[in-house]
């Protein structure tokens, strides 16, 4: 289903990348993210999900993604089910638009996971449900949620605080772009020459930052990108589907590991961040994953927390958070 709707309330959209938000949205979904977090916490039952399914599609290898999603259905009283991709082999046993057709008579929402971009955009285009970005070639939008709920957990409000990305300018990287502009941060991204972020997302960045008042910068030097940052932020070498190029990776990103000598360059209370999986000795040191500075378990929880906000979102809407009383 492609549906933009000029309104706040999410319901009926698909969630294929953050530029489709407005700085607004993305405050609202991380507020609702901390009030279901709260209430899990306290064991209080919220199944605003109840008699609504969700279907799971993997291309690609999962655990926090896979998990989050199946609990989280669980938790809102919902209910998940995993397309194993040797049984539904996307493109191969069935087009990508009988899969659409097929799923939308069964479930309420989809989660995909797949290698090229274009397939989420198609099963949008031919679902009458919503699509959920579970992670493309250019974008990894659930998990950008999960960071700026964790940086605001960590560092309080976002705005002007400065976002350092160091490495591989692909998936992670642009939705951190997005998100990091939609909450006004300035956001630093050093990445091999020729391993820059995508020009179309640079631009759409920019705009978004410069609405919101954060700013981009692109460049190649790790340690000028991290220098008094308040988040440092690193993702694989060698991310899924780029096996082939992984000696070659190994050797161009060698400068920018993530290590104890460049986190004492950023501010003395920066926080270091990793979707993971981490590949440690390669892109971050096991000092620096395993050392006081680094939230990434936080943030690994917070994927659950967020998408559980989402799904209540697009599945039934803001009238939904109602039902949770003040
Ligand atoms: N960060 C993330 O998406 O993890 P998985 O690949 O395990 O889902
Ligand atoms: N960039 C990584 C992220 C994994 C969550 C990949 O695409 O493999």
């Amino acid at each position: 289903m492609t549906l933009h709707v000029n309104t706040t309330d999410l319901r009926g959209q698909d969630f294929l990348t953050l530029a489709d938000l407005s700085p607004g949205q993305l405050r609202c979904l991380l507020d609702r993210a901390s009030q279901l977090k709260a209430l899990q916490a306290n064991g209080q039952p919220h199944q605003l999900l109840a008699g609504l399914s969700l279907a799971m599609l993997f291309e690609k290898a999962s655990l926090r993604t896979r998990t989050t999603f199946m609990v989280g259905m669980s938790q809102l009283g919902g209910f998940a089910v995993d397309l194993m991709n040797e049984h539904t082999q996307i493109g191969v046993r069935e087009s990508i638009p009988d899969i659409a057709r097929n799923l939308e008579r069964w479930v309420d929402a989809l989660m995909a996971r797949v290698y090229a971009h274009r397939t989420l955009e198609e099963l949008a285009a031919w679902a009458d449900i919503p699509v959920i970005n579970g992670l493309s070639d250019l974008t990894h939008p659930c998990q950008a949620l999960a960071d700026v709920l964790t940086m605001r957990e960590h560092r309080g409000g976002l705005a002007g605080r400065k976002l350092a990305y160091v490495g591989d300018g692909f998936n992670v990287c642009n939705s951190l772009l997005f998100a990091g502009a939609l909450a006004g941060m300035h956001v630093r991204v050093a990445a091999p020459e020729g391993y820059e972020p995508d020009e179309d997302i640079l631009e759409r960045a920019q705009e978004i930052a410069d609405d919101a008042g954060g700013g981009i910068e692109i460049g190649n030097d790790p340690q000028a990108a991290v220098r008094d940052a308040e988040v440092v932020y690193t993702d694989a070498w060698v991310s899924m589907g780029l096996e082939h190029e992984a000696a070659e990776r190994r050797e161009i990103f060698a400068p920018f590991r993530v290590d104890d000598c460049m986190m004492a360059l950023a501010d003395s209370d920066a926080i270091f961040m990793h979707c993971l999986p981490a590949h440690r000795g390669e892109e971050v040191t096991d000092a620096v994953l395993d050392g006081p500075r680094s939230v990434v378990f936080d943030q690994a929880e917070n994927r659950l927390h967020t998408q559980k906000a989402l799904l209540v979102a697009i599945m039934r809407g803001d009238a939904a958070f109602d039902e949770l009383g003040a």
